[in-house]
């Protein structure tokens, strides 16, 4: 086939065996450059790497490995400062950044590439990114976590109602409740780290496939790399994705969880529950209702998880199934991988002045802590330390809810003889027992609501974020 009018005939790294050039349909199907180039700092410090470890094992002289080196060092300020010609053609940005070094430094650029393969080359690309990735989307849970705390500072002694089923159920402080998600945050902290300190291992020195056939020293390439360790089988270097695959189900997680907090925080900004109020900094209005101010950002923190989940379960089912060893498929893991550092990053990005100007209704909680007969496991509690076991002390408070409802009463209002009716063994120190500063007290236990338990809460959340 000939070269189309208007495209440039470039020659590619493999046009040795082929008699037609590439049909520009297949070769912009084909192309990655326009996703893979952001792998340019970390294919870069693999190319320097490999040039050193070529001079090592004696098939670089000195010269020209620092020809190498050097040129890799001008490409690098060119992709730097953008001032590095692209060229989509040339399908990828390891063979961009390959015909770029050649055009700078000359023929010695076509030694670099010996005894490696753009199947070992991308692994580590992709290797030495995620590292640098999972430590910052880290770092940013980190400050969103920071945020948390800062707001659990100021709410140790605030009552919310606490819910199950979405139906209000016992009393909880403001604190403990932004410090659940301090808690689902550290752990996901932990499976970003550990996502990072299973890939922090070298597959360069695997080659195609079998195994880079000159004495590369793998162990000095890796101290090179700053890698902990070293690939002990090539097929499996090449082949799995299951790093990135790691970190995308730590991402899926994370989103899953900052999906809660913003629905949380959706939920919370409704007229009908009115306990918060975004900033006008973090909130958009409505093009037709004027008086409307909507919840946009929360919203669409929690609407990112889908695409976190769906990045996960997109590289998932391209891995499925496939044979060993490199698959074209596998080019296909990028996009989903990159899309989902980059949502992260947005919502780690987004929510830590989010948080920091939240205004918390903590009157309008206050007053909901106290509805709808919260502290009536409180009574049967009272009822348990006046000896009578747990079960008929659930009867007896039930049976005495429903009197009440029938009343139209609260439990406050009860005078005493009623109350009474259902037990002898209630008293008048039964008042104190079911106020909500009460119920809240009672819960002192490790990792209870009580705002003395939460205290000590929140000391172990500092420590965690200080040190973990
Ligand atoms: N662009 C490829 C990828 O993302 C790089 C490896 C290409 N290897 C190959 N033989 N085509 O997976």
């Amino acid at each position: 086939m000939k070269p189309r009018p208007g495209r440039k005939n470039v020659r590619k790294p493999w046009a040795g065996r082929f008699t037609q050039s590439t049909d520009p349909t297949a070769e912009r199907f084909t192309g990655s450059l326009a996703f893979d180039r952001r792998l340019w700092p970390w294919d870069i410090t693999g190319s320097v790497a490999w040039a050193k470890a070529l001079g090592r094992a004696g098939l670089l002289t000195a010269s020209e490995r620092d020809t190498i080196v050097r040129g890799l060092d001008a490409v690098r300020e060119e992709l730097a400062t953008g001032t590095f010609p692209f060229r989509p053609e040339l399908e990828d940005i390891h063979t961009n950044v390959e015909r770029r070094l050649h055009d700078l430094v000359g023929d010695v650029a076509g030694k670099l590439h010996t005894g490696r393969s753009r199947n070992d080359q991308i692994a580590l690309d992709e290797r030495l990114y995620l590292k640098d990735v999972a430590a910052r989307v880290a770092e940013g849970l980190r400050r969103v976590q920071e945020a948390l705390v800062a707001r659990a500072a100021e709410t140790v002694e605030a009552p919310l109602p606490g819910y199950t089923h979405l139906q209000r159920a016992q009393p909880v402080v403001l604190a403990h409740h932004l410090l659940a998600y301090v808690f689902m945050l550290q752990r996901d902290r932990e499976r970003f780290r550990d996502a990072a300190a299973r890939a922090d291992v070298l597959p360069l020195g695997a080659a195609a496939l079998a195994g880079t056939a000159f004495p590369i020293d793998r162990e000095a390439l890796a101290q090179d790399l700053g890698f902990a360790a070293v690939s002990p089988n090539s097929l499996d270097a090449v082949s799995d994705r299951d790093y990135v695959l790691e970190f995308l189900a730590a991402g899926a997680l994370a989103g899953m969880h900052l999906s809660r907090l913003a629905a949380d925080l959706t939920l919370w900004a409704t007229a009908e529950f009115g306990f918060v109020e975004f900033s006008d900094a973090f909130a958009t209005g409505s093009s037709i209702m004027p008086q409307k101010k909507n919840p946009d950002v929360a919203e669409l923190i929690r609407g990112k998880s889908g695409r976190l989940y769906g990045n996960l379960v997109a590289v998932l089912t391209t891995m499925k199934g496939l044979p060993l060893a490199y698959n074209s498929d596998m080019q296909e893991d990028k996009e989903p991988f990159f899309d989902s550092v980059d949502t992260l990053e947005a919502i780690v990005g987004v929510l830590p002045p989010l948080l920091a100007t939240l205004t918390f209704r903590t009157d309008r909680m206050r007053r909901a802590a106290g509805e709808h007969f919260s502290t009536a496991t409180d009574l049967a509690d009272y009822l348990v330390r006046k000896g009578l076991p747990f079960r008929q002390a659930h009867e007896v408070v039930g049976r005495l809810v429903r009197y009440a409802l029938d009343e139209g009463k609260t439990l406050e209002d009860l005078t005493l003889p009623e109350f009474r009716r259902f037990s002898p063994l209630i008293d008048d120190d039964v008042k104190d027992a079911i106020t909500v500063e009460a119920s809240l007290r009672a819960r002192a236990v490790t990792g209870g609501t009580a705002p003395a338990a939460v205290r000590r809460t929140l000391a172990l959340a500092r420590t965690l974020i200080a040190h973990g």
